[in-house]
C-alpha cells in the first residue's frame, strides 16, 4: 500500500488528477517539506503527514515503510517527474520498504522548460548533476551530447561548495572542453510559479548566479533542419 507519485514543477495545476485521488484518499503523505507543501491542500485531515530533509530521510523514510506494512495507504511526494533526478530518492524508499514500489509519473520541469524553449524531446538529452556519487560519466555524456549536436536540458547541483556544479560551473567547465562560447544558453528558474529566464551565450553564462530552482537548456549550434515534405 505505497506508491510514489510526482508531485509536478511546483504549481498545484500540473499535479496529474490520478496523483491527486491518491493523495486524497492516502492514509500517510510523506516527501521533502518543499514538495509536500505543493500537495498541502488536498491531504485529508486524517492523514499523517511525514516530512523530512537530507539529513533525515532515512529515519522517516523507515516511518513510513512501518506503516506501509501495517496496511496503511502511503503516497511518497516526488519534485516534478520521478524518473528524472528521482531514481535516488526512490531508491532510498524502497531500501526503506525492502521491495520495489509502484511510481507515478508526474509533469518534470524539464517538461515545462521545453514548452517555453520550444525544443523536441527527439533532439534533446537530459542530463542530471543533482545526484550523489561520481558526476564524471555525466559530465562526459554532456560533452558527447553536445559535440553530437543535440541539444541538452540539464539540471544543475546546488549543494555545498565543494560539490556544487551550478550552470556558472557548467559553462566553465564546458568553454574548458572546447565547446564554443557562442552556444547558446537558456536558464530558467521557478518554473510554474515565480518564473525567470536568462538568454545569452555559454562564455555569458559562466559569470552568472542562478538560485537552486534552476533549469538549462543548452542549444546546439546546428539544430536539425525539417525533415518534412517540402511545402
Ligand atoms: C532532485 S531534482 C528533481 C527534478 C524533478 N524530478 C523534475 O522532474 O523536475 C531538483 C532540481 O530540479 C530543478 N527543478 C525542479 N523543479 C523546478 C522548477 N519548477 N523550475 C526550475 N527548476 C526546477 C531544480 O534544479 C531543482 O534543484
Amino acid at each position: 500500500m505505497i506508491i510514489c507519485i510526482g508531485a509536478g514543477p511546483g504549481d498545484l495545476g500540473y499535479l496529474t488528477r490520478r496523483g491527486a485521488e491518491l493523495i486524497g484518499n492516502a492514509d500517510v503523505v510523506a516527501g521533502f517539506d518543499a514538495v509536500v507543501n505543493v500537495v498541502a491542500s488536498l491531504i485529508p485531515a486524517t492523514a499523517q503527514t511525514v516530512l523530512m530533509n537530507y539529513r533525515d530521510q532515512t529515519a522517516q523514510l523507515a516511518m513510513v515503510a512501518a506503516a506501509h506494512h501495517a496496511g496503511k495507504r502511503c503516497v511518497v511526494v516526488f519534485m516534478g517527474d520521478i524518473h528524472f533526478s528521482g531514481f535516488q530518492y526512490l531508491e532510498r524508499v524502497e531500501r526503506a520498504c525492502g521491495h520495489p514500489v509502484e511510481t507515478l509519473p508526474g509533469i518534470s520541469s524539464a517538461q515545462i522548460l521545453a514548452a517555453r524553449a520550444k525544443v523536441c524531446f527527439d533532439e534533446t538529452t537530459f542530463i542530471t548533476f543533482h545526484r550523489r556519487g561520481d558526476l564524471s560519466p555525466f559530465k562526459r555524456h554532456l560533452l558527447h551530447v553536445l559535440q553530437d549536436c543535440r541539444n541538452a536540458i540539464v539540471i544543475p547541483c546546488p549543494w555545498d561548495a565543494a560539490r556544487s556544479f551550478m550552470p556558472c560551473h557548467i559553462a566553465a567547465y564546458l568553454l574548458e572542453n572546447g565547446i564554443p562560447p557562442e552556444q547558446p544558453v537558456e536558464v530558467w528558474e521557478n518554473l510554474t510559479r515565480n518564473e525567470a529566464e536568462w538568454r545569452g551565450s555559454l562564455s555569458a553564462c559562466a559569470g552568472q548566479s542562478f538560485s537552486d530552482m534552476s533549469i538549462m537548456l543548452i542549444r546546439t549550434l546546428s539544430p536539425m533542419p525539417s525533415q518534412i515534405e517540402a511545402p
